[in-house]
Protein backbone atom coordinates (compact mmCIF):
# COMPACT_ATOMS: atom_id res chain seq x y z
CA UNK A 1 0.00 0.00 0.00
CA UNK A 2 2.39 2.60 0.99
CA UNK A 3 4.60 1.33 -2.23
CA UNK A 4 1.74 2.22 -4.35
CA UNK A 5 1.48 5.91 -2.81
CA UNK A 6 5.31 6.07 -3.83
CA UNK A 7 4.57 5.26 -6.70
CA UNK A 8 1.52 7.37 -7.58
CA UNK A 9 3.43 10.25 -6.06
CA UNK A 10 6.25 9.64 -8.28
CA UNK A 11 3.85 9.05 -11.30
CA UNK A 12 1.90 12.31 -10.66
CA UNK A 13 5.44 14.78 -10.66
CA UNK A 14 6.75 12.95 -13.73
CA UNK A 15 3.37 13.93 -15.42
CA UNK A 16 3.03 17.68 -13.98
CA UNK A 17 6.75 18.07 -15.46
CA UNK A 18 6.05 16.76 -18.98
CA UNK A 19 2.24 18.40 -18.92
CA UNK A 20 4.14 21.74 -18.98
CA UNK A 21 6.39 21.27 -22.26
CA UNK A 22 5.25 23.07 -25.35
CA UNK A 23 6.02 21.86 -28.45
CA UNK A 24 5.21 24.98 -30.02
CA UNK A 25 8.11 27.02 -28.55
CA UNK A 26 11.64 26.22 -28.64
CA UNK A 27 13.16 24.27 -25.83
CA UNK A 28 15.79 25.54 -23.66
CA UNK A 29 19.09 26.21 -25.59
CA UNK A 30 21.94 25.25 -23.63
CA UNK A 31 24.29 26.87 -26.04
CA UNK A 32 22.45 29.19 -28.21
CA UNK A 33 25.35 30.67 -30.12
CA UNK A 34 24.45 26.28 -32.30
CA UNK A 35 21.14 27.76 -32.96
CA UNK A 36 21.61 31.43 -33.31
CA UNK A 37 24.64 32.45 -35.17
CA UNK A 38 27.32 35.32 -34.16
CA UNK A 39 27.78 36.07 -37.69
CA UNK A 40 25.63 37.73 -40.39
CA UNK A 41 23.25 35.35 -42.20
CA UNK A 42 23.61 35.75 -45.81
CA UNK A 43 19.92 36.72 -46.41
CA UNK A 44 19.39 38.27 -42.98
CA UNK A 45 18.32 42.01 -42.51
CA UNK A 46 20.75 43.89 -40.55
CA UNK A 47 20.53 47.74 -40.20
CA UNK A 48 24.39 48.46 -40.76
CA UNK A 49 24.07 47.04 -44.19
CA UNK A 50 23.11 49.54 -47.08
CA UNK A 51 19.79 48.76 -48.16
CA UNK A 52 19.50 46.92 -44.32
CA UNK A 53 21.06 43.07 -46.85
CA UNK A 54 24.23 41.24 -45.62
CA UNK A 55 23.76 39.58 -49.39
CA UNK A 56 25.70 42.84 -51.63
CA UNK A 57 26.32 43.11 -55.28
CA UNK A 58 30.02 42.46 -56.06
CA UNK A 59 31.76 45.25 -55.63
CA UNK A 60 32.42 47.00 -59.14
CA UNK A 61 35.25 46.17 -61.49
CA UNK A 62 35.54 42.40 -59.44
CA UNK A 63 35.97 39.65 -61.37
CA UNK A 64 34.58 36.25 -61.21
CA UNK A 65 37.21 33.55 -60.66
CA UNK A 66 37.89 31.86 -64.04
CA UNK A 67 36.56 34.64 -66.20
CA UNK A 68 39.36 36.83 -67.70
CA UNK A 69 37.73 40.51 -69.32
CA UNK A 70 37.90 40.81 -73.42
CA UNK A 71 39.84 43.81 -73.67
CA UNK A 72 38.42 44.60 -77.50
CA UNK A 73 35.37 46.44 -77.93
CA UNK A 74 32.52 45.98 -79.75
CA UNK A 75 32.83 48.18 -82.29
CA UNK A 76 34.90 47.69 -86.05
CA UNK A 77 37.81 48.90 -84.77
CA UNK A 78 37.81 46.29 -82.00
CA UNK A 79 36.89 43.49 -84.39
CA UNK A 80 39.68 44.74 -87.04
CA UNK A 81 42.24 44.63 -83.97
CA UNK A 82 40.92 41.31 -82.62
CA UNK A 83 41.44 40.02 -86.48
CA UNK A 84 45.01 40.90 -86.74
CA UNK A 85 46.36 40.47 -83.28
CA UNK A 86 44.28 37.65 -81.07
CA UNK A 87 45.40 34.63 -81.05
CA UNK A 88 43.98 31.31 -80.04
CA UNK A 89 45.37 30.93 -76.50
CA UNK A 90 44.64 26.40 -76.49
CA UNK A 91 47.16 23.85 -77.83
CA UNK A 92 45.32 22.18 -80.99
CA UNK A 93 45.03 18.93 -79.45
CA UNK A 94 42.89 16.38 -81.18
CA UNK A 95 40.63 16.39 -77.59
CA UNK A 96 40.16 20.04 -78.14
CA UNK A 97 39.24 19.84 -81.94
CA UNK A 98 36.72 16.82 -80.65
CA UNK A 99 34.87 19.80 -77.74
CA UNK A 100 35.11 22.03 -80.32
CA UNK A 101 33.16 20.21 -82.84
CA UNK A 102 30.24 19.14 -80.17
CA UNK A 103 29.69 22.67 -78.97
CA UNK A 104 29.87 24.10 -82.76
CA UNK A 105 26.99 21.09 -83.51
CA UNK A 106 24.80 22.46 -80.78
CA UNK A 107 25.32 26.21 -81.10
CA UNK A 108 26.52 26.66 -84.99
CA UNK A 109 26.09 23.70 -87.20
CA UNK A 110 22.11 25.05 -87.49
CA UNK A 111 23.07 28.29 -89.49
CA UNK A 112 26.77 27.21 -90.56
CA UNK A 113 26.06 23.78 -91.38
CA UNK A 114 27.67 20.78 -89.72
CA UNK A 115 30.48 21.94 -92.94
CA UNK A 116 30.92 24.87 -92.19
CA UNK A 117 29.95 26.00 -95.65
CA UNK A 118 26.45 28.41 -94.62
CA UNK A 119 24.24 25.73 -95.55
CA UNK A 120 22.77 24.78 -92.05
CA UNK A 121 19.44 23.89 -91.74
CA UNK A 122 18.11 26.99 -90.84
CA UNK A 123 19.57 28.37 -94.30
CA UNK A 124 17.82 25.45 -96.25
CA UNK A 125 14.37 26.31 -94.60
CA UNK A 126 15.04 29.84 -95.61
CA UNK A 127 14.51 31.32 -91.82
CA UNK A 128 17.87 33.38 -92.18
CA UNK A 129 19.50 34.54 -95.08
CA UNK A 130 23.08 35.64 -95.50
CA UNK A 131 25.26 33.02 -94.02
CA UNK A 132 28.41 32.60 -94.99
CA UNK A 133 30.72 29.94 -95.74
CA UNK A 134 33.87 29.97 -93.54
CA UNK A 135 36.07 29.93 -96.43
CA UNK A 136 34.76 33.79 -98.06
CA UNK A 137 37.78 34.93 -99.22
CA UNK A 138 36.64 38.18 -98.85
CA UNK A 139 35.65 37.68 -94.95
CA UNK A 140 39.14 35.85 -94.69
CA UNK A 141 38.03 35.01 -91.17
CA UNK A 142 41.14 34.39 -88.21
CA UNK A 143 40.73 32.66 -85.07
CA UNK A 144 40.69 36.16 -83.54
CA UNK A 145 37.81 37.12 -85.83
CA UNK A 146 35.99 34.08 -85.37
CA UNK A 147 36.30 34.57 -81.30
CA UNK A 148 35.21 38.13 -81.29
CA UNK A 149 32.16 37.33 -83.50
CA UNK A 150 31.45 35.00 -81.11
CA UNK A 151 31.87 37.14 -77.95
CA UNK A 152 29.84 39.87 -79.50
CA UNK A 153 27.65 38.96 -82.18
CA UNK A 154 27.69 39.98 -85.90
CA UNK A 155 24.41 41.77 -87.86
CA UNK A 156 21.75 39.12 -86.99
CA UNK A 157 23.68 36.31 -85.59
CA UNK A 158 24.04 36.39 -81.84
CA UNK A 159 26.70 36.69 -78.71
CA UNK A 160 27.81 33.32 -77.40
CA UNK A 161 29.28 34.73 -74.95
CA UNK A 162 26.61 34.08 -72.09
CA UNK A 163 26.43 30.37 -73.05
CA UNK A 164 29.97 29.37 -73.71
CA UNK A 165 32.73 29.86 -71.33
CA UNK A 166 35.98 31.21 -72.28
CA UNK A 167 37.85 27.99 -73.06
CA UNK A 168 34.79 26.70 -74.77
CA UNK A 169 35.25 29.98 -77.39
CA UNK A 170 38.81 28.96 -78.08
CA UNK A 171 38.08 25.12 -78.66
CA UNK A 172 34.89 25.85 -80.87
CA UNK A 173 37.77 28.52 -82.73
CA UNK A 174 39.95 25.63 -83.33
CA UNK A 175 37.34 23.72 -85.32
CA UNK A 176 35.90 26.41 -87.12
CA UNK A 177 39.30 26.78 -88.35
CA UNK A 178 39.90 22.76 -88.92
CA UNK A 179 36.43 23.21 -91.14
CA UNK A 180 37.99 26.59 -93.06
CA UNK A 181 41.07 24.34 -93.77
CA UNK A 182 38.86 21.48 -94.94
CA UNK A 183 36.65 23.43 -97.51
CA UNK A 184 39.94 25.17 -98.50
CA UNK A 185 41.36 21.81 -98.87
CA UNK A 186 44.36 22.67 -96.40
CA UNK A 187 45.53 20.36 -93.68
CA UNK A 188 43.79 21.23 -90.35
CA UNK A 189 46.31 22.36 -87.48
CA UNK A 190 47.28 20.32 -85.08
CA UNK A 191 50.10 20.97 -82.40
CA UNK A 192 52.09 17.85 -82.28
CA UNK A 193 54.12 17.25 -78.82
CA UNK A 194 57.92 17.39 -79.41
CA UNK A 195 58.50 13.72 -79.54
CA UNK A 196 55.67 13.12 -82.38
CA UNK A 197 57.44 16.41 -84.40
CA UNK A 198 60.55 13.97 -84.51
CA UNK A 199 58.70 11.84 -86.70
CA UNK A 200 58.62 13.28 -90.25
CA UNK A 201 54.92 12.90 -91.74
CA UNK A 202 53.71 15.14 -88.73
CA UNK A 203 56.59 17.63 -89.44
CA UNK A 204 54.70 17.83 -92.86
CA UNK A 205 51.40 18.60 -91.49
CA UNK A 206 53.17 20.87 -89.36
CA UNK A 207 54.95 22.97 -91.80
CA UNK A 208 50.92 22.96 -93.99
CA UNK A 209 49.73 24.27 -91.11
CA UNK A 210 52.26 27.22 -91.17
CA UNK A 211 51.77 28.26 -94.74
CA UNK A 212 47.86 28.08 -93.92
CA UNK A 213 48.36 30.78 -90.91
CA UNK A 214 50.67 32.63 -93.07
CA UNK A 215 48.43 33.54 -95.54
CA UNK A 216 45.41 34.04 -93.25
CA UNK A 217 48.05 36.85 -91.45
CA UNK A 218 48.45 38.23 -94.56
CA UNK A 219 45.00 39.52 -94.81
C1 LIG B 1 21.18 32.15 -86.16
C2 LIG B 1 22.13 31.71 -87.14
C3 LIG B 1 23.60 31.68 -86.71
C4 LIG B 1 24.16 30.94 -85.72
C5 LIG B 1 23.45 29.98 -84.78
C6 LIG B 1 25.56 31.24 -85.74
N1 LIG B 1 25.85 32.13 -86.72
FE1 LIG B 1 27.69 32.78 -87.28
N2 LIG B 1 26.85 34.00 -88.67
C7 LIG B 1 25.51 34.08 -88.96
C8 LIG B 1 25.29 35.12 -89.95
C9 LIG B 1 23.96 35.53 -90.52
C10 LIG B 1 26.55 35.65 -90.24
C11 LIG B 1 26.88 36.83 -91.18
C12 LIG B 1 26.79 38.08 -90.35
C13 LIG B 1 27.11 39.32 -91.18
O1 LIG B 1 28.31 39.61 -91.32
O2 LIG B 1 26.19 39.96 -91.62
C14 LIG B 1 27.52 34.91 -89.44
C15 LIG B 1 28.88 35.10 -89.49
C16 LIG B 1 29.81 34.35 -88.83
C17 LIG B 1 31.24 34.44 -89.00
C18 LIG B 1 31.98 35.39 -89.94
C19 LIG B 1 32.09 36.72 -89.28
C20 LIG B 1 33.03 37.65 -89.99
O3 LIG B 1 34.08 37.95 -89.42
O4 LIG B 1 32.72 38.07 -91.11
C21 LIG B 1 31.81 33.54 -88.15
C22 LIG B 1 33.28 33.25 -87.97
C23 LIG B 1 30.73 32.88 -87.45
N3 LIG B 1 29.53 33.38 -87.89
C24 LIG B 1 30.90 31.90 -86.49
C25 LIG B 1 29.87 31.35 -85.76
C26 LIG B 1 30.07 30.44 -84.66
C27 LIG B 1 31.41 29.95 -84.19
C28 LIG B 1 28.82 30.12 -84.19
C29 LIG B 1 28.48 29.23 -83.02
C30 LIG B 1 29.07 29.58 -81.75
C31 LIG B 1 27.86 30.81 -85.01
N4 LIG B 1 28.52 31.54 -85.93
C32 LIG B 1 26.49 30.69 -84.87
C33 LIG B 1 24.51 33.31 -88.40
C34 LIG B 1 24.66 32.44 -87.34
Amino acid sequence: MKNTIKILAVAIVMISVISCQNDKKPNYQYMPNMYESVGYEAYGEYSVFPGGMEAMQPAEGSIPRGWMPYDYENSNVGYQLAKDTLKNPIRYTLENEEKGKALYDIYCAICHGGKGDGKGTLVQREKILGVPSYDDVGRAITEGSIYHVMYYGINSMGSYASQTSEHERWQIVQYVEKLKADLEGKTPRIDTDIAVIEEKPEVEAHQDHETTEDHNNAH
